[in-house]
């Protein structure tokens, strides 16, 4: 079975052609990161207007290997060739989310294919499927992006039980802001990663970050505004001592990778041994961190961790495939709605 997907919840545009959930027939993703980074952070319009500009060259592109000639027209390759189309539906913002639903929908009117709506944040475990890679089951799933960190037991590709998230900010967001306050833009956690990765610990000034929720009371919920508080502080001190320097920039970005990857895994573990499970999934944009993903690695002996490839981790349309496949439900192309707060607290 062939998914044409549509991925548009932020500012990636992206379109995936996915066989049976697992076999990358293409992938497609632009980015407005640059665009973004001009004006210092996303601009909800600004996003929107760019994922207008992008999404049918996105597609295009995206139905290139399955053309039978180079004229042949898109609808007619999709009608061919496409079994089901997959969007994005929610979370996410408003005016991008609508590009990829009101396309998809026009799409599945003029194709007459069948269209199944997709949840963002619950899709992004789904990298972990792709490439049929075997997961036993049960697992427990961890998601990390830029506006989510939520915990889930999966039982089966089609059984999901949500335990606990973040009550303020993402872990992305708090590598997001980190960044933008340290001077690196719009680069977010990879930033944030390099910057890290350049500083040799033992080093320099004193700095210590709370650990934040590790008490028992928020067993599986997360809390990362607190620790954005205290970096700004340090931050603060830091410009206030004149000790803001390359050096101590790359050892606060060395602490605060350090404080978030321990969180993740020390709730990840409780979450492991609260429901007895022994495989572990990682997936989202802050699953591409070599540091978290080191961290996990160590526990190997004990788990079986799955991270899908890096360039899975961040936002693309293959998982949204993949999830439509294996857990989606069909849906009358005429009753599908973008849902910028579309929940992702699912009981099975
Ligand atoms: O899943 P994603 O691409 O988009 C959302 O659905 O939000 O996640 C984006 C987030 C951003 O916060 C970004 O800074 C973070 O993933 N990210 C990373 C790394 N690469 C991307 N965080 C830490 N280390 C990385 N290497
Ligand atoms: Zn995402």
């Amino acid at each position: 079975m062939n998914i044409l997907a549509i991925e548009s919840s932020c500012d990636e545009t992206a379109a995936a052609v996915v066989t049976d959930g697992i076999t990358i027939v293409s992938n497609v993703v632009a980015s407005s990161h640059d665009m973004h980074e001009k004006y210092g952070g996303i601009v909800p319009e600004v996003a929107a207007r760019l994922q207008l500009e992008s999404i049918i060259p996105v597609i295009t592109e995206a139905m290139k290997p399955l053309q039978q000639t180079p004229d042949e027209p898109l609808m007619d390759t999709i009608g061919r060739t496409i079994d089901a189309l997959a969007v994005t539906q929610g979370p996410g913002l408003i005016g991008s989310l609508l590009i990829g639903v009101e396309t998809a929908k026009a799409m599945a009117l003029a194709t007459g294919k069948p269209i199944i709506p997709v949840n963002h944040v619950l899709a992004h475990m789904y990298a972990n499927f792709v490439e049929g890679t075997p997961v036993e089951f049960p697992a427990i799933s961890l998601v990390v992006s830029g506006g989510h960190t939520e915990l889930y037991l999966m039982e089966s590709k089609k059984e999901l039980t949500w335990l606990g998230g973040t009550i303020d900010d993402a872990a992305g967001e708090c590598f997001d802001k980190t960044a933008r306050l340290l001077g690196f833009g719009h680069g977010g956690g990879l930033a944030i990663q390099t910057a890290a990765a350049a500083y040799t610990p033992g080093n320099t000034h004193p700095i210590t970050l709370p650990r934040p929720m590790l008490d028992a009371k928020n067993r599986l919920n997360f809390s990362f505004s607190g620790l954005k508080t205290a970096i700004l502080r340090e931050v603060q001190a830091l410009k206030d001592q004149g000790a803001f320097t390359d050096e101590t920039v790359n050892q606060l970005s060395y602490e605060v990778q350090e404080t978030i990857t321990d969180v993740l895994v020390k709730k990840t573990l409780r979450a492991a041994e609260d429901y007895s499970v022994s495989s572990i999934l990682l997936s989202g944009g802050v699953s591409a961190n070599t540091r978290l993903r080191e961290k996990f690695g160590i526990l190997g002996k004990q788990y079986r961790i799955h991270a899908p490839r890096i360039g899975l981790c961040t936002d693309n349309a293959v998982y949204i495939a993949s999830y439509a496949f294996f857990r989606g439900k069909e849906a009358p192309w005429d009753t599908i709605t973008a849902l910028p707060d579309l929940s992702v607290e699912v009981k099975h």
